[in-house]
């Protein structure tokens, strides 16, 4: 390949590089405020914000789009790291590579893979129960001897509200909805229990495997961190946004990006661990 169609197509690889992983980082500010609420919130919040944002359809295209984004974002990776390899054999090392760039942007490969590793296992473990598999479901529905219908959490126990029904009995119909027979049909929604199956993950006493998982994630999290601390500003500079006037704003900007998000992230583990 002629050098400037080499140095073409890898312009073009870092150009798309950045913008999907630019966006990424959006899904990590909504996907973070998102899970914060495993904090703060009730379980009964987590899991209607979880069925929202797994049933409105705008979310359902910006989840389409993230999905795309990250396998983009890694294969463009791999190849640009082939194509840079093969442009430079003698590689960094022999050029005193420590004092011309930082330890993280060298390594962005390695950090990416991991972190790849990462988001392959975490969607395993939440996002594929919460899409795929049967899920405890939140609502518990207890027809009342008056005939009426009192939907409680069974997580906490608490009253969630109460139907009235014409006659009484439930059947339950494709395990999430209930259909009330002889009635005026009247269904109710029980929400897939996805706080249960995210502190029962982190809490698992078997085989101290909750903790396991809390040093795991917040290990990744650092991982994160050093992929952000170098891709958030670089990204910049890859679409062209390189002026003295705004690479200061850009840095801090980054870092403070690369330290926050990652740390907001890792105390959700070792708070559902140590402290629910
Ligand atoms: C450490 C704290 C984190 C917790 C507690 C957490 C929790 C969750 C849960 C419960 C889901 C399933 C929700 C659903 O499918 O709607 C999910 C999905 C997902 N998570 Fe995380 N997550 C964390 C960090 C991260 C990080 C750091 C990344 C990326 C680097 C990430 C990437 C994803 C992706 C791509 C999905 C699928 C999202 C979608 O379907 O739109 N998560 N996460």
């Amino acid at each position: 390949m002629a050098k400037s169609a080499l140095l073409k197509s890898s312009i073009g690889k870092k150009y798309w590089m950045a913008l999907t992983g630019l966006f990424l980082c959006v899904f990590l500010i909504g996907h973070l405020v998102g899970n914060l609420q495993l904090i703060y919130a009730s379980d009964l919040q987590f899991n209607q914000y979880a069925h929202f944002m797994t049933t409105n359809p705008a979310v359902k295209v910006l989840s389409y789009l993230t999905y795309f984004s990250i396998l983009f974002h890694a294969v463009d990776g791999i190849l640009l790291t082939i194509q840079n390899k093969k442009a430079r054999p003698v590689g960094y090392a022999k050029n005193n590579a420590a004092a011309n760039s930082t330890w993280q942007s060298r390594n962005m490969a390695v950090l990416g893979t991991l972190l790849l590793v990462f988001i392959v296992t975490h969607m395993t473990n939440f996002w594929a129960k919460m899409h795929f598999s049967e899920m405890p479901l939140q609502t518990q529905v207890l027809a009342t001897p008056m005939g009426d219908v009192e939907m409680y959490n069974t997580t906490s126990g608490s009253f969630i509200e109460k139907q009235q029904v014409e006659m009484g009995g439930l059947e339950l119909k494709n395990g999430k909805e209930f259909y009330i027979p002889n009635s005026d049909l009247k269904f109710a929604e029980g929400y897939k229990d996805l706080y249960k199956i995210t502190v029962d993950f982190f809490k698992n006493p078997v085989n101290n495997m909750g903790l396991i998982a809390t040093i795991l994630y917040v290990l990744s999290m650092a991982v994160l961190s050093f992929h952000l601390l170098h891709g958030f500003k670089s990204a910049f500079q890859s679409l062209g946004l390189n002026h003295t006037k705004y690479n200061g704003i850009i840095k801090c900007a980054g870092t403070a990006f690369a330290i926050i998000v990652p740390l907001l992230f890792a105390i959700i583990p070792v708070y559902i661990h140590f402290v629910k």
